[in-house]
């Protein structure tokens, strides 16, 4: 396995004290935190990376996997001088993170899990993936992702906030088609990771929009099942990109466990 060479993080508030390292979704960047970090408590130190061949990272090593990917946030995150972080990931982020709290027990003391799951994908799920990274790998275009915001966001967003759609296809459509792919391919390899939370330590917070349909409310409820003393929030009125669809509700969840965690 090759090493991933050290991963774009970018600071998107200032602050003191334990920070707070968000994880960005598929097939997007730190970006999609951006709205979600200003609504925030002051005083809080908000880092976002971009993963790897995504946003402003280089492209991961060979095999893609979710285990390089979280191995390679924490690196970041200690070459910064961050030697322990609130670790919040969304979707891949969320899959990104459970493996950073498996792997690096000491750097992640408390763990948000936005519109994601712990589970693996099932076999036709798998193909799937493997046939969009071929997809992608193979025209050198994002194109066979490009309709994704119509399954990300939510059936009030796509009436209620229109600009998102338009927001959310900029993301996409400006990512490299090789880290598309790596991603696809490490989501595709990822093992079952709900007995992590199970052994978890710290305080653990899910949120789920109301109406996400890819990583709806029984897999925030499985979160919740596997991790002692888990806090749930669902958001009304929002989809898979809670944090995006509803930024203040999601921010205010990473709040209230920051300061558990702070304590
Ligand atoms: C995401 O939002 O990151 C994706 O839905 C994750 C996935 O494809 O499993």
């Amino acid at each position: 396995m090759t090493t991933t060479p050290h991963l774009a993080l970018h600071t998107l508030r200032e602050g003191h004290g334990l920070p707070v390292l968000l994880v960005h979704g598929f097939p997007l960047d730190h970006r999609m935190w951006e709205d979600a970090a200003a609504a925030l408590p002051s005083g809080i130190t908000v880092l976002a990376v971009d993963l790897p061949g995504l946003g402003e990272s280089p492209l991961g090593g060979e095999p893609p996997s979710i285990e390089a990917a979280a191995d390679a946030v924490v690196d970041a995150a200690r070459a910064a001088g961050i030697e322990r972080a609130v670790v919040v990931g969304m979707s891949m982020g969320g899959y990104v993170a459970l493996a950073a709290a498996e792997r690096h027990a000491d750097f992640v003391v408390a763990l948000g899990l936005v519109d994601t799951k712990s589970t693996a994908d099932d076999d036709a799920a798998r193909a799937n993936r493997l046939r969009i990274a071929d997809a992608v790998s193979e025209s050198r275009t994002v194109d066979a992702v490009l309709g994704m915001p119509g399954a990300l966001l939510g059936a009030t967003s796509k009436v209620a906030r229109r600009g998102l759609t338009a927001r959310l296809e900029e993301w996409i459509r400006s990512q490299r088609p090789d880290g598309v792919a790596w991603a696809q391919r490490a989501m595709a390899a990822r093992p079952d990771r709900t007995q992590v939370l199970a052994r978890f330590a710290g305080p653990v917070a899910v949120v789920v929009g109301e109406e996400d349909t890819l990583t709806p409310i029984e897999a925030a409820e499985h979160l919740v099942a596997a991790a002692p003393g888990a806090t749930l929030v669902v958001v009304p009125a929002a989809g898979h990109m809670s944090a995006v669809e509803d930024a203040p509700a999601v921010a205010n969840a990473i709040g209230d466990l920051w300061a558990v965690a702070r304590d």
